[in-house]
């Protein structure tokens, strides 16, 4: 009790995260009911118990921020939901359901939703949901309904498709919790791509022939060596976890995105072109079609990851070993000198769980502390999730990841008014056009050669080119130094625990 007195007394002196804004928080998650009467009546017959709901996905569409609630223990209203971006502000917003109440009724498989964890709206207004038909969390998994995706009209809120897996696309004990909409020359040109975190596969969805397949690869399992977690001041092994976090690059220049993927379980991240994916026919033989792209080095933990769609191809995903966002800019190398910490709060960006980029380029995220939840008990006198948002430029800027039309290359200190020095390099030798080859292999997007012109570009190279792209470490651009650490940071003190746990 003392100790936690002296939490909160200290709280207001740790650092808050510097870039991110709070837009919403919240102690307990609550739900809209139409009048008090009903929610009442909902609290009595246990519908509604506030205190068993974890947020754990978000995505902004227009005047609507979607917040998903998985079903994993009772008295969760309603699994899809969001919150009005146009009502007037409220710093705790109670959830509405979407589409409806009726739209999230458990056990209904065709017409109700289960338990649903990432969504995505695509730029044809569509907003993409898969619902895992299950009720409680492992080893309590009840599965009610299959797998589904469904596919809503954002502009007239109607499910226009529901898509049942095949038995073949999933296995005993298959966790899909990520999802990526690979959009291409058309909406009905459009695929989606489901990872199997603890069945290690990846399933492939196409709009157009309402068909599903699905892919193995060995970088689909955790590497076994990097199974151990401390966050929140727990200790639990998450070592069965492998390909989770997933996300897009814009189109490149043969037309094909590139599927970035990493195993939770993990320091390393993969990627796998669309072209592959697309094509029903790769599932066999296609092995070396899959790259490693590099590691992130110690404390690399990730859960999810987000593209930038326009022309830079940066990518920002969480770090929850660390209470931070990073970045990669994906014309550089993959490596720990090229990753950089947008920002980081050891208080409030605990487990920040999900991470998505909307239309104007403003980085929505939330954190959720999970590992408390799961592991011990949250405190429902502390504020326990919140969103934050950033414009994306604000994020990067002073990071390694800053998309820059060029660099000036490193020159070395003049000698003073030496004769016959030797000439300095000048400002125009710039180091870009040497980075931007590599790039085009994996991510460069049909915008792009406008503001790099790579125009040394004439064979595509492959992914090994990729880790000798080797970029000076002095060139002036480091990770941005955050004030201060936190002087107190957020430990649960609930029970250790060695569980294994699917998240
Ligand atoms: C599993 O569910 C049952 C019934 O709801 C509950 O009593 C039990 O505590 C749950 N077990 C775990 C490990 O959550
Ligand atoms: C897509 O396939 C599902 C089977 O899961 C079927 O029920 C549905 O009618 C199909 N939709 C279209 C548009 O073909």
């Amino acid at each position: 009790m003392a100790w936690k007195f002296l939490l909160l007394c200290l709280v207001p002196l740790a650092s808050a995260a510097v870039k991110f804004q709070e837009t919403y928080s919240w102690n307990a998650m609550d739900w809209n009911y139409p009048d008090q009467a009903s929610r009442q009546q909902a609290i009595q017959s246990g519908a509604l118990i506030p205190e068993n709901a974890l947020p754990v996905g978000i995505e902004r569409w227009r005047n609507k921020l979607f917040v998903s609630v998985p079903r994993w223990r009772p008295g969760i209203p309603a699994t899809l939901n969001y919150i009005p971006l146009d009502a007037p502000y409220n710093p705790s917003p109670k959830l509405t359901p979407y589409p409806s109440w009726q739209g999230n009724e458990l056990g209904n498989c065709e017409s109700g939703l289960n338990t649903v964890y990432r969504i995505k709206a695509d730029k044809c207004d569509r907003l993409w949901v898969l619902d895992t038909g299950t009720y409680g969390y492992d080893p309590n998994v009840t599965n009610l309904c299959p797998y589904a995706l469904n596919v809503y009209d954002l502009k007239t809120d109607q499910r226009i498709r529901r898509y049942v897996f095949r038995p073949e696309d999933i296995v005993s004990t298959t966790f899909i919790a990520n999802i990526a909409i690979d959009m291409g020359s058309s909406c009905d040109d459009t695929y989606a791509y489901f990872s199997d975190e603890l069945g290690y596969g990846l399933i492939a969805y196409s709009w157009e022939q309402n068909k599903s397949w699905r892919f193995s690869h060995s970088y689909f399992m955790p590497d076994p060596l990097v199974g151990d977690f401390n966050i929140a001041g727990l200790n639990f092994q998450w070592g069965a976890e492998g390909i989770f976090g997933i996300t897009l690059s814009p189109i490149g220049l043969d037309g094909f995105r590139t599927l970035y993927f990493s195993p939770l379980s993990s320091h390393t991240e993969f990627a796998v072109s669309t072209k592959i994916l697309r094509d029903e026919t790769k599932v066999t033989g296609s092995y070396k079609d899959f790259k490693v792209v590099g590691s992130r080095g110690p404390d690399g933990h990730t859960t999810s990851k987000v593209m930038d769609d326009g022309s830079f191809g940066v990518q920002l995903f969480n770090l929850i070993d660390q209470n931070a966002i990073g970045c990669w800019n994906s014309a550089l190398s993959y490596k720990p000198q090229n990753i950089a910490i947008v920002d980081k709060d050891d208080v409030g960006m605990v487990f920040p769980v999900d991470i998505k980029i909307d239309d104007d380029r403003n980085v929505w995220m939330m954190s959720d502390r999970m590992p408390v939840f799961l592991e011990a008990e949250l405190d429902y006198s502390d504020i326990n999730f919140r969103i934050y948002t950033a414009p994306l430029d604000t994020l990067l800027q002073g990071t390694v990841c800053e998309p820059e039309p060029y660099r000036p290359a490193v020159i070395p200190p003049q000698q003073p008014l030496v004769p016959q020095a030797p000439q300095v390099p000048q400002v125009s030798q710039r180091l870009a056009p040497l980075r931007y080859p590599a790039l085009a292999a994996v991510t460069a997007s049909p915008l792009r050669p406008k503001l790099y012109s790579p125009t040394s570009v004439q064979s595509r190279p492959t992914f090994s080119s990729f880790s000798q792209n080797v970029i000076p470490k002095n060139n002036g651009y480091v990770s941005i130094d955050f004030p201060a650490q936190p002087s107190v940071s957020y430990f649960t003190n609930g029970p250790r625990s060695s569980k294994n746990l699917w998240w």
